[in-house]
């Protein structure tokens, strides 16, 4: 009997808050769309809708935008001491820990990972940012600044900055980690007493609404984050242009990323971005060849692809090329690929048919121009977004699939002979979101560490992140810094005193 393997189901709760009719969050109030449309969210493992969701749009922005600036401006969160902040955002991450199980089966099913790496990756990644970001609180310091002032002769000053939350934010995030780009926008903008209009991807709204109801427990005062999902052209593009809103904070394509530069010119908005990616992952015949084999898999194949910063582009030092292409081939037919509520599942389905489309189409882009599939190089079945781990052969820098991000599970792998030969060729992409390297040698590894234009890069790892650790892009994969510190100078403003003494 494969009772072992039969099929998880959600969990009661899980099933039930699924099938609710879902309402936006709007100054703590849940509440149906202004125009009382709604949109369905499916299940990329069946194609089926699971959900219905109201249709945020223009004046539902509106509303959402008039009780962020009401919470900003009168309301009591900016004044807040930072401890009683920090205290809120720490209930917040230990409400999501209580819930770890619920989180996991709800981004399971809307997005389609599988199950395990929910449990294991994006729940914990959300707690642990909002624990760091809450720890910030109380730690947003200026500085005090000696000043000489040469057409004051003999006056004195005292001269020092403060950092002040930037206003009303409008945070708009992507569907491959749904709740953890809501944790890495949400964290720092909260704990730097900012007031905020989410709108999750409209693929995958859930766990953003549910997470939502953990802020209202968790005590954090109405309208400090109000919730608008919908999709992108309507409710998205109203919240960058919005003219009452302070910044703008976006995770997606770079080409959305340029509109919502764009939009974000009528009123000169604050605007940070984390953008696609086309990350080369370089290996060198004196790595360890079989951690850099998995390293090079993982880099790839892990939440299918659809990574920002996965390694899409594999570069092998000719004289192991084939025994490396051969490791992560052998690896990607071993990867189970199903739904992502069966415990063996390693990969589950792409997140939409979107993506799916796009997926093989690129694939075909890269058979018409010459390239060759090791392994896999196609869809499977005709249910569900399932796509097989692929790992293209033949392929050269002038081909859409070495070029253009796919997120997906599609690996480019192509040779090179001397350090000094891929270095160049690394570099030679608009995106600079990620890098690898797999070597033995300390210096070379540092040398081309310094040398590869990305903002994070991997010296024997690959996929390594946290909250403490900065993660953004160079060139075209965006602008600012989404984490560590670094990431609250998108949410302040700094502001010089200077007092005459
Ligand atoms: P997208 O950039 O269209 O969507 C991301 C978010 O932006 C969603 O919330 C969407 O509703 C919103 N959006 C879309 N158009 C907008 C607009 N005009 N104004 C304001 N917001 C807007 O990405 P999509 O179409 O889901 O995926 C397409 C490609 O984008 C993927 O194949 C991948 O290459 C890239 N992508 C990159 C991500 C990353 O983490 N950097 C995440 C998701 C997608
Ligand atoms: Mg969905």
């Amino acid at each position: 009997m494969a009772t072992a393997l039969k099929l998880v189901s959600p969990e009661e709760k899980v099933t039930s808050f699924v099938s609710r009719k879902h309402k936006m969050l709007i100054n703590g109030k849940w509440v149906e769309s202004a125009s009382g449309k709604t949109f369905p969210s499916y299940n990329p493992a069946t194609g089926e809708v699971m959900a219905q969701i109201a249709e945020g749009d223009r004046e539902d922005v509106n509303r959402a935008v008039e009780a962020a600036r009401h919470a900003f401006e009168s309301g009591p969160w900016p004044r807040l001491t930072p401890s009683e902040r920090g205290r809120l955002l720490w209930k917040l991450a230990d409400l999501l820990e209580q819930n770890l199980e619920e989180f996991a089966e709800l981004e399971s099913l809307d997005n389609g990972k599988p199950l395990k790496t929910a449990r294991v990756a994006d729940v914990p990644l959300a707690v642990d940012l909002l624990r760091y970001m809450a720890g910030w609180a109380t730690k947003i310091e200026g500085n005090t600044i000696p000043i000489s002032v040469p057409y004051t002769p003999g006056a004195r000053y005292l001269a020092y900055t403060l950092r002040e939350p930037v206003g009303v934010v409008g945070q708009i995030i992507p569907w491959n980690f749904p709740l953890l780009m809501a944790a890495w926008k949400l964290g720092p903008a909260l704990t730097t007493g900012n007031t905020v209009v989410l709108k999750p991807a409209e693929q995958t709204p859930l766990s953003a609404l549910r997470l939502g109801e953990l802020i209202q427990e968790a005590g954090i005062p109405d309208g400090v984050v109000n919730i608008v999902p919908g999709y992108g052209e309507t409710a998205g593009a109203a919240l960058a242009a919005h003219p009452r809103v302070d910044k703008v904070a976006f995770t997606g394509s770079t080409e959305v990323g340029k509109l919502i530069v764009q939009a974000a010119a009528g009123n000169l908005k604050k605007v940070s971005l984390e953008l696609g990616g086309k990350s080369p992952n370089v290996v060198f015949a004196d790595s360890d060849l079989s951690s850099a084999i998995d390293g090079a898999a993982s880099a790839i194949f892990f939440n299918h692809g659809q990574c920002c910063c996965a390694g899409s582009r594999l570069y092998v030092e000719k004289k192991i090329f084939d025994k490396v292409v051969d490791g992560v081939a052998d690896q990607a037919s071993k990867i189970r690929v199903g739904s992502g509520f069966e415990p063996s599942t390693d990969m589950g389905p792409l997140v939409s048919k979107e993506q799916l489309d796009r997926v093989c189409g690129y694939l075909e882009s890269g058979f018409a121009e010459g390239a060759k599939a090791v392994v896999g190089g196609s869809k499977i079945g005709d249910k569900g977004y399932f796509v097989k781990p692929t790992v293209l052969v033949n392929t050269n820098e002038n081909m859409k699939v070495v070029r253009e991000e796919i997120f997906g599970p599609v690996v480019t792998a192509m040779p090179f002979d001397s350090p000094e030969e891929v270095v160049p060729k690394a570099n030679n992409s608009e995106y600079g979101l990620a890098a690898a390297i797999w070597t033995r040698d300390i210096q070379k590894a540092n040398r081309l560490a310094s040398q590869l234009r990305a903002g994070t890069v991997w010296i024997n790892c690959y996929n390594i992140f946290d909250a403490a650790l900065p993660f953004g892009g160079y060139k075209q994969s965006g602008w600012g810094r989404e984490m560590g510190h670094e990431v609250l100078e998108q949410y302040t403003e700094v502001k010089a005193i200077c007092s005459a003494m």
